[in-house]
């Protein structure tokens, strides 16, 4: 069956962003925000505390967290933490909610931590224990579930290895990476079934899809009907990442939305303002919304 409430885990500010060619002034990211939490998400990735060399576009966090000061407290505002520099950095905004990022690969470890599998975990452990130890709610993403530019095919057992240590270190929620977008349904299927033999539950577990070719939405309706219940997607389909070559497109949470829409499935999202949103940032960004039902709705 099919869950009747899907939490959208937004990642447009943080996803999005960080691809986009330009680098939008904070004072407009803020708004973005401000107006993603008026459209009805709970949950929005703001930034990351990565080094600002490897990710120039994000480089503002310290600048845009005290723009978001004034949000409400039941808003979920979840920042990427790499290392104990990021999560000092995260603490000294006051977040209560980060965000490690492990891959299922070795290759894309190197390219995106500049560490193998292992000592990128390594890094993650004292992250994740001491975020735990002081209340915060931490994510772990896992990147390259079902593909990798350079290894081809990722055997599903080897991505439960990663989420089985990222859940042994303490992460509340896993986010399983389909970054370079090349899942398919049998595929979902197949890695979900896997995951429920390594104990990996599908109720911690989130999806994050994107759309290179055309299959987001279609792999999100079957790992909805495998029981996950929390779905990540980008405000008008911004972004992809910057260290994977071919990783365009996040499922575009307009698109998201339509689907559970129809389906009859509660979010919380007003499509219209969400739309408007995009709408805006396009404007900002001086390029059309990828996302179809922008497209459809706003007739660009
Ligand atoms: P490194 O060069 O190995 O770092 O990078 P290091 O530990 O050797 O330190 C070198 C210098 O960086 C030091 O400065 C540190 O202080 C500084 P120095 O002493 O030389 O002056 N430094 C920092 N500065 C600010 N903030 C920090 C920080 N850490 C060290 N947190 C590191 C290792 C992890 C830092 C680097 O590789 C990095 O920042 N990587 C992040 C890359 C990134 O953000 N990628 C995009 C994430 S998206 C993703 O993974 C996929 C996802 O979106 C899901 C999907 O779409 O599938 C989640
Ligand atoms: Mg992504």
């Amino acid at each position: 069956g099919l869950p009747s409430r899907v939490r959208i885990h937004e990642v447009g500010p943080r996803d999005g962003l960080q691809n986009e060619q330009a680098t939008v002034p904070v004072e407009v990211k803020s708004e973005f925000i401000h107006r993603l939490r008026e459209a009805g998400l709970e949950t929005i990735e703001a930034t990351s505390f990565v080094h600002p060399k490897w990710v120039p576009q994000l480089a503002d966090a310290e600048e845009l967290m005290p723009l978001l000061g004034d949000l409400p407290q039941d808003l979920r505002l979840p920042v990427l933490v790499p290392n104990a520099r990021g999560l000092d950095r995260a603490f000294a905004h006051g977040c209560r909610h980060i965000a490690v990022f492990a891959s299922a690969t070795e290759s894309f470890a190197r390219a995106n931590l500049n560490r193998s599998l292992d000592e990128s975990l390594a890094m993650f452990e004292p992250v994740a224990a001491r975020a735990k130890a002081e209340g915060l709610w931490v994510r772990g993403y896992v990147s390259m579930c079902f593909g990798d530019p350079w290894e081809g095919a990722v055997p599903p057992a080897q991505v439960a290895g990663v989420c089985r240590a990222l859940l042994d270190m303490g992460c509340d929620e896993l986010s399983l990476g389909d970054t370079i977008g090349v899942a398919t349904p049998g595929h979902v299927a197949a890695l979900l079934g896997e995951l429920a033999t390594a104990e990996v539950p599908a109720a911690r577990t989130a999806v994050h899809f994107h759309d290179t070719y055309g299959q987001a939405l279609s792999n999100t309706l079957t790992a909805l009907q495998h029981g996950v219940t929390t779905v990540d997607a980008s405000a008008g389909g911004l972004g992809g990442c910057p260290y994977a070559k071919s990783a365009t497109g996040n499922l575009a949470t307009e698109d998201l939305v339509w689907m559970l829409q129809g389906l009859g499935i509660e979010t919380g999202v007003d499509l219209a303002r969400l739309t408007a949103t995009s709408g805006w940032m396009a404007d900002r960004l001086g390029r059309p919304s990828p996302s179809r039902t922008v497209r459809a709705l706003t007739g660009a």
